[in-house]
């Protein structure tokens, strides 16, 4: 959580590093901060509240300089306020810092620094860390890049920084643990970014730091990579960006959520292009190609993910053992980090994350790693940590996903999901031809399904009026739907501040039915494939206690159309292959009842995109 930018080189800086934060607000906005030098001094404004906030506040200092740092803040020590706003100063008002991720021995640092003297203005951990460095600097009598890692060895916990020193006035030194950190690498300029996109308009050539690096970028200078560790030299791969700046603006949707509902037909597409040769009857995926015999011989899979990536997780244990006939575990990530879990050389573990950083996923990985597991990635960020510390993966090719609500991340990992499944379905043995070929073929359509799904909107828009001010709703499927349900509830309350649950419909009779009366709406997802009749009988029992049926169905259905108050329609498809379709008008639903209610929905309040803490 949180986005840092900066930059050092001969454009003024304050333009860049707003735009830059504008683009990182998605990783947390309740504040946010600026520190320019104008070659003289450091002019630093910071308030509370969103970039924009910030760019009517910082009118009041000095916009001069080519270098510049800024800060949008996901509070984690201290409540949003302006003096816990970032960037933070040293005591001495010469070194000035941006920090993402935490700093967990800061009391126990805090407390000595106050003992020699030191103040505090603020509950942040990052004022110690600049403070400490500042302690360094001064009793080891070094310059700030070697104060920087001699303090990073005192600390426990996880960073990207970017520290300035007035008295360095032609460097900003950078450090990465834990969270990510991007150096662009322009014409005599450097940028510094919690991820690409902000400076994605001036270079396309990045390096991303590894853990435990730190780097001393230095103006008309190569950048110099460094171990903190022990200050051994490291070297820079630079990488090409594939990005491009279209990607990351809205396209004359009003907004990120809507564009990314919308772009589901082409990201599913590009997920499988290249992968899914249906003509030929081939699936190519290096990654499992690679490591087939781990697959084919593991004891089990366990899947590990947070939030709508672990909703796609259980969609996944369907998949994978209802065509590949493969044990599968879905896990928490926050869970199986802590629980001394059974894991051995003999299982596959495969985590899913959208940006590739969720902390708990990242620990989860690592546990297995250590257990001996081989660990496959499905990640959509490239070159994001998990994608780095997994032994192998598949990228979900979404593009970038910044409303921070996940919508073609969720589809775009079942689409990974499911070819990885299918392919070793096909290559145990399971599946005869002709079954693998339809599955192929079918897939291909689903592109185009999704668009006619999308058709709904004007109807649902409708249907989000009438129950736009519902205080409760309930989500209810079965089989492959009922990862769907899940996922649909927590698109609602997450961006519209409506409790909502999801239940497998069956469970409804063991406990949540007691809720059912004339003001709860209940959505359920009732297609044709997929214990249909079952959950028409879970429709009727709603019905006779006056709940109101929102109801996702078949084409063409006839049955329920009687029974429910509302039915959506989705094209008929293999019954693994549904959820890629019903989650489509829950994610429409829940976009224009947040719209409705006057929420902010790409920026839902309290959540951020990346969740780089535990
Ligand atoms: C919900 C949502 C979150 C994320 C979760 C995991 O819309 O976006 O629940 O799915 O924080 O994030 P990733 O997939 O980046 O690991």
């Amino acid at each position: 959580m949180c986005g840092i930018v900066g930059y050092i080189g001969h454009r003024e800086a304050f333009p860049i590093v707003i735009k830059g934060l504008q683009r990182l607000e998605y990783r947390g906005y309740d504040s946010a901060g600026i520190a320019l030098f104008d070659g003289n001094q450091i002019n630093l404004s910071k308030t509370k509240g969103k970039v924009e906030d910030l760019k009517n506040k910082a009118k009041e200092i000095s916009q001069a300089g080519s270098i510049g740092i800024g800060h949008t803040r996901w509070a984690t020590h201290g409540v949003p306020n302006d003096v816990n706003s970032h960037p933070h100063y040293s005591n001495s008002g010469n070194l000035v810092i941006i920090h993402n991720g935490i700093i967990e021995n800061y009391e126990s640092i805090k407390q000595e620094l106050t003992k020699r003297g030191y103040t505090f203005q603020s509950d942040t951990d990052t004022e110690v860390l600049i403070n400490l460095i500042e302690e360094v600097k001064k009793t080891e009598d070094v310059k700030l890049g070697k104060a920087v890692q001699i303090a990073l060895n005192q600390v426990v916990g996880a960073y990207a920084i970017a520290v300035f020193d007035k008295e360095k006035p032609d460097e900003i030194v950078v450090a990465k643990l834990g969270s990510p950190l991007a150096i662009g690498i322009g014409e005599e300029e450097f940028f510094i970014a919690s991820d690409a996109s902000p400076f994605i308009e001036f270079t396309n050539n990045a390096v991303y730091l590894e853990d435990e690096e730190m780097a001393i970028i230095r103006l008309g200078k190569e950048i110099k990579l460094r171990k903190i560790k022990d200050d051994a030299v490291a070297y820079p791969r630079i990488l090409e960006l594939q990005m491009n700046l279209e990607e990351i603006e809205k396209g004359g949707y009003d907004h990120f959520m809507l564009k990314e509902i919308y772009e589901q037909p082409r990201a599913i597409k590009d997920t499988y292009r290249g992968r899914l040769l249906a003509e030929q009857g081939l699936i190519r995926m290096a990654g499992i190609d690679l490591n087939m015999e781990k697959f084919l011989n593991a004891n089990k899979i366990i899947i590990v993910a947070c939030g709508t990536s672990w909703h796609a997780g259980l969609v996944a244990e369907y998949i994978f053992e209802d065509l590949a006939r493969i044990p599968v575990e879905v896990e928490y990530a926050s869970e199986f980090r802590y629980r001394n879990p059974v894991i051995t050389d003999k299982d596959v573990l495969i985590a899913i994350s959208q940006s590739g950083e969720t902390a708990d996923t990242l620990a989860a990985i690592k546990l297995a790693k250590e257990k001996g597991a081989f660990v496959f990635g499905v990640c959509n960020v490239v070159g994001s940590s998990i994608a780095r510390e997994t032994d192998a993966g598949a990228y979900t090719h979404a593009g970038p996903e910044i409303g921070v609500a996940s919508t073609k991340a969720f589809t775009t990992q079942i689409t990974v999901l499911t070819l990885m499944a299918l392919k070793l379905a096909k290559t145990k043995g399971v599946f005869s031809e002709t079954k693998y070929r339809e599955y192929l073929s079918e897939l291909e359509t689903i592109p185009s399904k999704v668009e006619k799904s999308l058709e709904s909107n004007t109807l649902i828009e409708i249907i989000a009026d009438v129950y736009k001010d519902s205080t409760n709703c309930l989500y209810l499927g079965r089989g492959y739907n009922f990862p769907v349900a899940l996922e649909g509830a927590l698109k609602l309350k997450e961006i519209s501040y409506i409790h909502a649950e999801g239940y497998p419909a069956a469970e409804m009779k063991h406990g949540p039915i007691a809720l059912i009366d004339e003001q709860m709406p209940v959505f359920v997802i009732a297609t044709k494939k997929g214990h249909y009749e079952k959950v028409v009988s879970n429709i009727q029992e709603i019905k006779s206690r006056k709940g109101k049926i929102i109801a996702i169905v078949t084409e063409g259905d006839e049955q329920v159309k009687d029974l429910a108050d509302h039915v959506i329609e989705v094209p008929e498809t293999l019954e693994s292959l549904t959820p890629l379709l019903t989650t489509i008008p829950l994610q429409l639903i829940s976009y224009h009842i947040a719209v409705m209610r006057g929420c902010n929905v790409d920026q839902p309040r309290n959540l951020a995109k990346s969740v780089t803490v535990e």
